[in-house]
């Protein structure tokens, strides 16, 4: 699966002594060895899953392509479709986008990266309940993961966003998340000849290269191939029965049963059907009410409505909930079965959706269910974390300092 020519670096070779002699006497000289003249090619094949097009496009290719069932048909059915993936950029612009994804120099003071918050090692997410933004400013949720965004159509817990390259701008100019301004940001790219070089690689046509545009379409096409298909719970789905073990097995069996509901909103083969529910989660202790998507629609009924999120590679994505309130999947599927409404404070009026209900599960059904969505973890075409960034900025994780993970 490995990609060999993600990253190749090409020094300005042809240096002749004379140069060199020259570059000696006029050390003081910033014309030569100035981070700019590291060169870097971006990729020119797609990464694996994706297959290259006559017209340097890659196209997303897999297995749930082989079947026809409809998106919203068959409730819990193994095979059923995926929606439409977004595909169709070409290979520079995607490795443009894994740089840019993972380059401080997109935030406001080069102290954030998405990676910083989206880190691949902790499933695209941070670890903890509530992000931390530039100056360690606590954000009001946590971070979904990015795994398999490109079959999704509305984004942020609360769907405020509807296209990848929408959200993007989101965190850049966030004075909470990476504080950017586009005056800036433009500036601090135009300004590293490595990005000057790179943006041409990836916009060959444009005369603009660097815009805030395409700083969009690199991320998106980055994230659109962040994709997780290949768990042993797909093989499963695929017809190979021994993928899941007899435990796994009870455990879907429970998750797809009319008694869980699990699957009526957390739909295979997405495990989401990007739908917004009330499902009345609890806040972190003394923290006030989050209302999700109430805001984004101005709609009473979706008070305390959040996006039905994906549950793949949800074992790596610790804590759960748009509030990061539960530490473990144990007790995030004993949420389910606490009762309709047991978290929501007295006082506050939510209409919950009518899936959550009274399922009474047993301690062994939440020990199976828990088993289960363990099967859901893909990271096989995890990308590779840039060994040296254009910006000649190194790549940090915010440690794990916060916070209320309970
Ligand atoms: C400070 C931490 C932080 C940084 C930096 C950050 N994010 Fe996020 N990201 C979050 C949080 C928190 C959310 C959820 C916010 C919400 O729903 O209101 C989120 C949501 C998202 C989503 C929506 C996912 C979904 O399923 O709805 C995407 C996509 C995303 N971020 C991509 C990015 C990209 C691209 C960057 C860099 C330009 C970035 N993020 C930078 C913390 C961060
Ligand atoms: C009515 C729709 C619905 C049903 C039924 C449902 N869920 Fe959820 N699930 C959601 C929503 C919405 C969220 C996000 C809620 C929030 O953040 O407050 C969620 C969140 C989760 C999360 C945390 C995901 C994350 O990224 O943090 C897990 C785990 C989960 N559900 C498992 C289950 C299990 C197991 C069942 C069956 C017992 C189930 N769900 C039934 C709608 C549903």
């Amino acid at each position: 699966m490995g990609k060999a020519l993600l990253y190749k670096r090409q020094y300005s070779a042809k240096i002749s002594v004379f140069s060199l002699i020259c570059a000696a006497l006029f050390i003081a000289s910033s014309a030569f060895a100035k981070e700019g003249d590291i060169q870097i090619q971006l990729a020119d094949t797609c990464p694996p899953s994706f297959s290259l097009g006559t017209d340097n496009r890659c196209s997303l290719r897999h297995m749930y392509q082989l079947y026809d069932s409809l998106q919203d048909s068959g409730i819990g059915g193994l095979k059923t479709a995926l929606p439409k993936a977004r595909d169709g950029f070409s290979p520079q612009q995607i490795d443009l986008g894994r740089l840019l994804f993972f380059d401080p120099i997109l935030s406001a003071d080069n102290s954030v990266s998405c990676a910083t918050c989206h880190n691949p090692k902790q499933g695209f997410s941070d670890a903890m309940g509530r992000s931390v933004g530039i100056n360690g400013q606590i954000q009001t949720r946590s971070a979904p993961t990015l795994w398999n965004s490109a079959f999704l159509s509305s984004f942020f817990w609360d769907a405020r966003a509807e296209s990848l390259e929408e959200q993007a701008v989101g965190p850049l100019f966030s004075p909470a998340e990476m504080g950017n301004t586009p005056k800036q940001l433009l500036m601090s790219l135009k300004n590293t000849d490595t990005y000057v070089g790179l943006f041409k690689q990836a916009f060959p046509e444009q005369k603009v290269p660097i815009s805030i545009g395409n700083i969009a379409t690199a991320l998106t096409a980055f994230q659109s191939s962040l994709i997780s298909l290949n768990s042993r719970y797909d093989q499963y789905a695929h017809g190979y029965h021994n993928a899941l073990n007899d435990d796994e097995i009870a455990g879907l069996n429970v998750f797809r049963s009319f008694v869980a509901r699990c699957s009526q909103c957390h739909t295979p083969p997405l495990f989401t059907n990007q739908q917004i529910a009330v499902i009345g989660t609890p806040e972190p202790e003394g923290l006030p009410r989050d209302i999700g998507a109430e805001e984004t629609f101005k709609s009473k009924v979706l008070r305390g409505g959040f996006k039905v999120p994906t549950l793949r590679n949800i074992a790596q994505t610790a804590p759960y909930m748009h509030s990061g309130r539960f530490k473990t999947l144990k007790e995030a599927a004993e949420f389910y079965t606490g009762g309709r409404g047991h978290a929501v404070p007295e006082g506050e009026d939510l209409l919950l959706h009518w899936h959550i209900s009274e399922p009474d599960l047993t301690d062994n059904e939440l020990d199976r269910l828990v088993d289960f969505m363990k099967t859901l973890s893909d990271e096989s075409l995890v990308p590779i974390t840039p060994a040296q960034l254009p910006s000649g900025l190194s790549f940090k994780h915010m440690e794990n300092s916060n916070n209320e993970k309970s």
